[in-house]
């Protein structure tokens, strides 16, 4: 098969981490006699420094060009980058907001899985992470706050800022149905996160979701507050399957489910639209302070290529074997520096590629 996939590998460590999912990804493609056409493009800061802003046109065009994306992660360090004395709407998150929207990117897939391997890693006490688990966020990626009209301004003296909060039925629908989807294929259950208590989005959110689920009579269908999604989340991770909620609460909740697994350095994600393609990216950031010293944990990468490979690809059996390449080498006590715990070997960014690529046979 052919695979066209255009690369973002960003700013800070990204660079670092795509390059070790090439390296993964290329020993899959031999393996299995796949040929993979990779081009590189620019994104976020890495953009800004040549052309003067976060994301071009070129870009755009290039991504819509290809079967997928892979990209690393953007930004910089906020206090000293100078990409931050750039207006807002120039910044290099604005990149990453800009080509989400631009691909129509609404579902973001969020896998959180507690590997055995790591549960010396997981913060929460033994009696809670003995029972595993293994949940997938669900986040809406176009809307919300996150692309409500938005404005600082100064009335009488004072200074104001607004962020609005908007919802369509039609942007609930499409997600909630990519949610129940999932479900179908896991263990059957979705957790809708809202805060209708308060919110009239929420409300929305809620009569949506349950309208949605009348086609779904297999699954099992809760709503939760998200205030107490975010105690659950540590209190009982086990109770959740998949995890349906709006973008802001999903930012939130996903860093938080990512901890519980360990290390944010484990989370993949694919942010989809209604097609096959997808833009596939760590949850994490770009870490600045350490990157560029073969500290990074490029696991998150790499599992976000196996995400690639199965959603846009339907390569289900290559992606498994990366999945697997994973547990492997964690078994065998590799670490990166953010996942280390006794007795195991610490490796670096390319150590931990280089194990991983070997693992695939
Ligand atoms: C994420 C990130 C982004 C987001 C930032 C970098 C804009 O935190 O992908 O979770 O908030 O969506
Ligand atoms: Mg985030």
């Amino acid at each position: 098969m052919k695979l066209n996939i255009v690369c973002i590998p960003g700013d800070g460590i990204g660079p670092e981490i795509v390059a070790e999912a090439k390296k993964v990804l290329n020993k899959v493609a031999n393996l299995y006699g796949h040929e993979i056409n990779y081009r590189d493009v620019l994104l976020g800061g890495a953009s800004i420094d040549v052309h003067g802003v976060p994301l071009t046109d070129e870009t755009i065009q290039a991504a819509k060009e290809a079967d997928a994306v892979l990209m690393g992660s953007i930004g910089g360090d906020a206090a000293t980058s100078p990409w931050y004395q750039l207006p807002p709407n120039l910044r290099p998150e604005a990149g990453l907001l800009g080509i989400r929207k631009a691909l129509n990117l609404f579902a973001n897939l969020r896998p959180a899985v507690l590997y055995e391997e790591l549960s010396d890693a997981c913060p929460l006490r033994k009696d809670i992470s003995e029972a595993g688990f293994d949940m997938l966020i669900m986040r809406e990626l176009t809307g919300g706050l996150y692309f409500g009209e938005r404005y600082t301004t100064e009335e009488n003296g004072i200074r104001k800022a607004v962020d609005t909060l908007v919802y369509n039925e039609n942007e609930i629908r499409r997600i909630a149905k990519k949610g129940f989807d999932i479900a179908l294929k896991r263990r059957r259950k979705v957790t809708s996160v809202d805060k209708a208590n308060v919110l009239d989005s929420s409300r929305l959110w809620r009569k949506v979701v349950e309208e949605v689920a009348l086609d779904y009579p297999e699954v099992t269908l809760e709503h939760m507050l998200v205030d107490n999604c975010a105690m659950q989340l540590v209190k009982d991770p086990a109770q959740f399957d998949v995890i349906l909620t709006e973008n802001m609460f999903g930012d939130i909740l996903s860093d938080e489910a990512s901890m519980v697994t360990g290390s944010i350095g484990m989370l993949a994600s694919a942010s989809l639209n209604d097609t096959k393609f997808g833009l596939y990216e760590p949850s994490h950031g770009s870490a600045p302070d350490i990157a560029g010293k073969d500290a990074a944990n490029p696991i998150a990468t790499i599992l976000s290529a196996a995400m690639m490979l199965k959603y846009s690809f339907d390569l289900d059996q290559e992606a498994a074997a990366i999945e697997s390449a994973v547990k492997k080498v964690l078994e065998k006590g590799y670490r990166t520096g953010d996942i280390m715990s006794k007795g195991c070997r610490r490796v670096g960014c390319k150590e931990m590629g280089d194990l991983l690529a070997d693992e695939i046979k």
